[in-house]
């Protein structure tokens, strides 16, 4: 904000998230650029309204918040902030990953409800191990490889599979193998995804997916939570069809306590904090002020759609 209030006149929205439609469509009218945030929709409606928009700069990775058709049609130049919270989003999906197998929010859930009386049972709180796991990357963009990377530090064995399969020797010094939809599905013990959301990837994980899964597999979702068709994996998850999940987002954020995810045992979930640390977030608002101020000069925003 004090970086901005260096240069532009600002308006910014307080009270409830996300702005109301309405608002936005008649506060968008005279302004020059717009930072925008996941949970904004800057659909068609908006953007014609911006009649002197030039630049839309999002915090974030995904863009898919954003009708890029309409944005393109009229010109308006789109900043965003890859690369920045890779490792934060990798991090915390291995933070996941861990926390799923082990079992320990679980377990905290359990201290915290006054639930833990048998001191140290051979069998009791048990979980899984996570060397010699297969995990299966779906996605091996930025952050699938930095998940790949870490992941091999744990002695486990990465597959993937992706739209195209990365160059011989990438996949060679990262330790993983493409394998094909199916056998990722089937193969692997954690299955973690990283795709952007898209028309093509919407509800794409859903009950025909899961239905390959192991018995014994976990599913973690750092990405965007329309990718999986979410009844379906509730159901999964009641009937124990898969061992568990741990979810970052979900279908529609923030979720309420009343949510049927909140109400099982073998699923971990987090408030949308792939990025949120507190490095990463400084370099994402200084790269969303640096995309804004080159795209209100019409020049090309250091990372662009
Ligand atoms: C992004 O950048 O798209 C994340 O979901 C926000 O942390």
């Amino acid at each position: 904000m004090k970086e901005l209030q260096r240069h532009f006149d600002i308006e910014t929205h307080s009270g409830p998230f996300p702005i109301p439609k309405k608002k936005l469509v008649t506060k968008i009218k005279d302004k020059d650029g717009l930072i925008s945030f996941p949970y904004d929709t800057i659909d068609k409606e908006v953007i014609e309204s911006g009649k002197k928009l030039k630049t839309i700069s999002a915090f974030s990775v995904g863009y898919d918040h954003i009708d890029i058709k309409s944005a393109k049609r009229r010109k308006i130049i789109i900043g965003y902030t890859p690369e920045v919270l890779t490792i934060a989003t990798a991090d915390l999906t291995i933070t996941l990953i861990l926390d799923m197998l082990r079992r320990v929010t679980e377990g905290d859930r359990l201290v915290r409800a006054g639930g833990w009386k048998e001191v140290f049972g051979p069998d009791t709180y048990v979980g899984e191990e996570i060397a010699g796991k297969t995990l299966g990357i779906l996605g091996l963009g930025r952050i699938g490889k930095m998940v790949a990377k870490k992941a091999k530090v744990f002695d486990i064995k990465v597959i993937y599979h992706n739209r195209k399969k990365i160059p011989h020797k990438d996949e060679k010094s990262l330790g993983v193998r493409f394998v094909s939809l199916d056998s990722l599905f089937k193969k692997s013990d954690i299955i973690s995804i990283h795709v952007p959301y898209s028309k093509e990837t919407h509800e794409f994980v859903n009950k025909k997916l899961i239905k390959k899964m192991k018995k014994t597999a976990f599913l973690v979702n750092t990405a965007r939570g329309k990718i999986i068709k979410e009844n379906d994996l509730v159901l999964a998850l009641k009937q124990k069809k898969i061992a568990g999940a741990a979810l970052d987002v979900f279908y529609n954020e923030p979720i309420s306590n009343k949510h049927p995810l909140t109400k099982l045992q073998n699923v971990v979930l987090a408030p949308h904090i792939g990025s949120s640390s507190v490095k990463t977030r400084a370099k994402m608002a200084e790269l969303t002020v640096d995309n804004l101020k080159l795209g209100i000069l019409g020049k090309k925003p250091i990372y662009s759609v």
